[in-house]
């Protein structure tokens, strides 16, 4: 009987290796081959990294055991996880209010992702129809683009985000997709959706991966990313980093939890967190094996922001042999890692309404999806027709960001470092020790320095990185 209770028939997971591709395939997306070398770009590189790591696992590696086990022990959505786990530790079921919050940065960031997944879609067609130009001029393994100056080619991304019509309709097509699978359920929908496109995707990553490693500028890019300038590490960027630990291992935003209550009473916890944990950041680093190479070649801005990705490898297709080949295969590798994420982004709002208003998860999944699609609208309309607004004008760090930055924003600097606050708090001082030491399955060393992080390391670190990262003002050297 796992699973949120509004699913009757359905039994969560088929097995152990189901939930670890649907888990990895939740944790590896756009947080990963967009999001972190866009970061990674404007923080200098170095120093961002090995901020991140830390992160990853001193915080994150914790957090996502802690999440999944919630969910397990609860047997519900996120926030009905957390108040269930409340009721056996016996203590207030208000702690289910981070869950509530946790559903909603969900939500939110589901609304902008279906946006930026959406330009990976509209490169697909870019590149497939440069495969067809390039049979039609009889030499079918050209390169992409062909023709065009470079700045034609990054002029490409200015040209769609000038097109709210293919920014929606792509953004359309990406919700529809992700929406029809959720409204599948666990086992049809998400589980095979992610044991199909999982393996699809590292082979797609690994060949691509090779390929870059022959071609641009290696060295330059793995120094770029590995040697610490430490002057770069403001407040501000240490913020980024624990916000893109967060993203991308999907922590805070409901996804892991809701996974976690449809995993078997067998299964092991800690090495399939462990699991997650380094295989989402591999996948970061090599996508920014990929990508930095190739801006450093050209000679891009690698602090050029979230059209980094976009601008930077085309202008390598262009310069590829199979260029138009390699483009399509890479823009389909980012869709795939993107569906998997949106899946899970959308479950656990789509759980919850299941569980609290007793829909059904057809109504549900077109409910979320469609409220979320709303608001994703506004985000790819600021890109034209809205491209005055600035909804967050008066908090400092994001007068200037314009709508979907602004989303993006608030829920990786605010919202998810406050849910991986509250969970930490919970688990590490409320929740009942007995259950926490049963269900994580923790031998008793690793059992304390799991407590340690949860109950000091985790909500100090996290409160003080979001403190000077929102309010730098208050770090008196800055
Ligand atoms: N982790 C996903 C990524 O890196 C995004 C995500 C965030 C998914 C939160 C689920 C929940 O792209």
């Amino acid at each position: 009987m796992a699973g949120s209770t509004g699913q009757a028939g359905e039994q969560g997971w088929s097995s152990r290796s189901a939930f670890v591709l649907a888990a990895i395939g939740a944790a590896v997306g756009l947080g990963n081959i967009w999001r972190f070398p866009t970061l990674a770009g404007e923080n200098g590189g170095g120093a961002f990294v090995i901020v991140y790591i830390a992160c990853v696992f001193l915080i994150g590696l914790p957090l996502v055991l802690s999440e999944v086990m919630i969910g397990r022990s609860g047997r519900s959505d996120a926030a009905g996880s957390i108040a269930a786990v409340a009721e056996k530790s016996g203590v207030s079921r208000k702690w289910s209010l981070f869950g509530g919050m946790e559903i909603l940065a969900a939500f939110l960031i589901l609304s902008f992702y279906s946006v930026v997944a959406g330009w990976t879609i509209h490169y697909v067609f870019v590149m497939l129809g440069d495969i067809v130009s390039s049979f039609q001029a009889g030499a079918p393994f050209g390169t992409a683009f062909q023709g065009e100056t470079q700045d034609m080619i990054t002029g490409r991304m200015g040209e769609l985000f000038g097109n709210p019509l293919e920014l929606i309709l792509m953004h359309t097509a990406f919700m529809a997709i992700t929406v029809f699978i959720v409204a599948n359920g666990v086992h049809d929908g998400i589980e095979k959706a992610a044991g199909t496109l999982m393996p699809a995707f590292f082979v797609l990553l690994v060949l691509i991966t090779i390929y870059g490693a022959f071609t641009g500028a290696f060295a330059e890019a793995v120094s770029f990313l590995f040697t610490p300038d430490f002057s770069l590490l403001t407040p501000t960027a240490m913020n980024e980093a624990l916000g893109q630990a967060l993203f991308s291992l999907s922590l805070g935003s409901a996804a892991l939890i809701t996974y976690g209550s449809y995993v078997g009473n067998d299964v092991k916890l800690a090495p399939t967190a462990t699991m997650i944990a380094f295989a989402d950041t591999g996948v970061a680093i090599l996508a920014g094996l990929m990508i930095f190479p190739i801006v450093f070649a050209v000679g891009l801005d690698p602090a050029a922001g979230p059209v980094l990705v976009f601008q930077s490898l085309p202008v390598a297709f262009a310069q590829m042999p199979g260029g138009s080949w390699v483009g399509m295969l890479f823009f389909v590798l980012i869709f795939f890692a993107a569906l998997t994420s949106s899946i899970s982004l959308l479950e656990g709002p789509v759980a919850w309404v299941i569980d609290r208003f007793k829909l059904k998860r057809l109504h549900a999944a077109l409910l979320v999806g469609g409220l979320a699609w709303c608001v994703g609208l506004l985000c790819a309309l600021g890109y034209n027709v809205l491209s005055d607004v600035r909804p967050l004008w008066f908090w400092g760090i994001f007068a200037d960001s314009d709508i979907l930055d602004s989303i993006d924003g608030i829920t990786g600097k605010v919202m998810l470092p406050l849910a991986a606050l509250g969970v930490s708090l919970f688990i590490g001082w409320r929740a009942d020790r007995r259950l926490v030491e049963a269900e994580t399955g923790l031998s008793a060393g690793t059992l304390m320095l799991y407590r340690l992080i949860m109950a000091w390391i985790a909500p100090l670190a996290v409160l003080l990185i979001v403190v000077f990262g929102l309010f730098p003002g208050l770090l008196p050297t800055s």
